[in-house]
């Protein structure tokens, strides 16, 4: 099954005018629709180049491919690993942990079921936030100083530069999709202001896992507001439509890819589900790694991810019509600082110990 594409320019270009044009109100519906039904989309935006993105992977390989003892500098464990880098082995798939999804996966058909992860995810991360902090939050912790590694002269630059760019490439999405909601067109941008969004990549060495069927990132779903990834030079990730079809996503050079998380599943009381997908190695990873060995290419994995949020002080509650739907009761208000706090204890990135 082929992911609906969306080029953003048309959307751009009437953004200016208060009046949407019929044509563009299609799209948003499609927008809409399609986050509902598969939980992702790809999108093509003027401002996101595959230069842009290549320029990213190429510093984030030369990152990765440093020693362990070189990259553990830039791990903030006291601070939830929330900036700075987490090393392998630290992160757990919500499958390992989360009896309620381990039911449901034994429920499915076989040929749909995830890869069972058996420990923690071995992929390396860094977190980068993204865009003006606020002054005041009571959730000081999601809001810390950026950690930048030695070396790295441009590193500032490029990760502010590429986040900022799919930034903007969520916000163009989150308003096609307010309005083919029947939202206001700034329901959700408006609670993003000042948000903890992050740029996350992953580094995952297919040199020393590489092995069919290892879990890079186990069976889960995100817990922010929208994801958006830049092309990985490496394929590997699945997702799962909300039907239970299990698609192996394919994004095209130049174009993001868009998965819903949690905190859109909460602002529209269940309408559109957090999208549940997975991380690993698969018969068309190898090819890429066979291909990368013949032309000396890194043979490190990088995602360029970036989760964005709602603002930490704002409040999670369904919005507008969707307070009035069945399921609204599951999804009773709170700051999203709170929310995203209570996920991340699940997932072992929240009260570690420094080590
Ligand atoms: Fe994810």
């Amino acid at each position: 099954m082929e992911l609906l594409l969306v080029d953003l320019e048309p959307y751009l270009e009437s953004s200016e005018f208060s009046e949407i044009d019929p044509k563009i109100m299609r799209v948003c519906s499609d927008v809409s629709t399609k986050l509902r039904e598969t939980g992702a989309l790809l999108v093509k935006d003027p401002r996101c180049s595959a230069e842009d993105n290549d320029r990213f992977l190429d510093m984030m390989e030369r990152y990765f491919q440093k020693p362990d003892q070189f990259k553990r500098l830039q791990e903030r464990p006291h601070l939830h690993y929330q900036v700075g880098v987490t090393p392998e082995g630290v992160e757990v798939p919500r499958s390992l942990v989360d009896e309620e999804i381990q039911e449901k996966l034994k429920a499915m058909p076989k040929e749909l079921q995830p890869y069972l992860p058996v420990g923690p995810d071995p992929k390396w991360r860094y977190m980068w936030r993204i865009g003006p902090r606020p002054s005041h939050t009571c959730f000081q912790e999601l809001n810390s100083e950026p950690v930048i590694p030695e070396g790295f002269p441009e590193w500032k630059e490029t990760m502010d530069s590429w986040g900022s760019k799919m930034t903007s490439a969520i916000e163009a999405v989150a308003e096609m999709a307010a309005i083919g909601f029947g939202l206001e067109r700034n329901a959700f941008t408006s609670i993003m202001k000042q948000g903890p969004h992050l740029l996350a990549p992953t580094g995952s060495d297919l040199q020393l896992h590489g092995k069919e069927g290892t879990v890079f990132a186990g069976y889960h779903y995100d817990l922010n507001f929208l994801t958006i990834h830049g092309r990985s030079r490496f394929p590997g990730l699945n997702i799962w439509l909300r039907n239970g079809q299990k698609v192996e996503v394919k994004v095209p050079v130049g174009c993001l890819l868009i998965q819903t998380g949690k905190e859109l599943e909460w602002l529209t009381g269940g309408e559109c589900l957090a999208g549940m997908h997975e991380v690993v190695v698969t018969s068309r990873t190898i090819d890429a790694v066979e291909q990368a060995k013949k032309q000396n290419r890194s043979l490190w994995r990088v995602s360029s991810t970036l989760f964005a949020h709602i603002a930490s002080d704002a409040v999670l509650k369904p919005l507008g019509h969707f307070a009035e739907s069945p399921l609204a009761s599951n999804y009773p208000a709170m700051r999203a600082g709170e929310f995203v706090e209570q996920e991340l204890s699940v997932i072992n990135l929240k009260g570690k110990k420094e080590h």
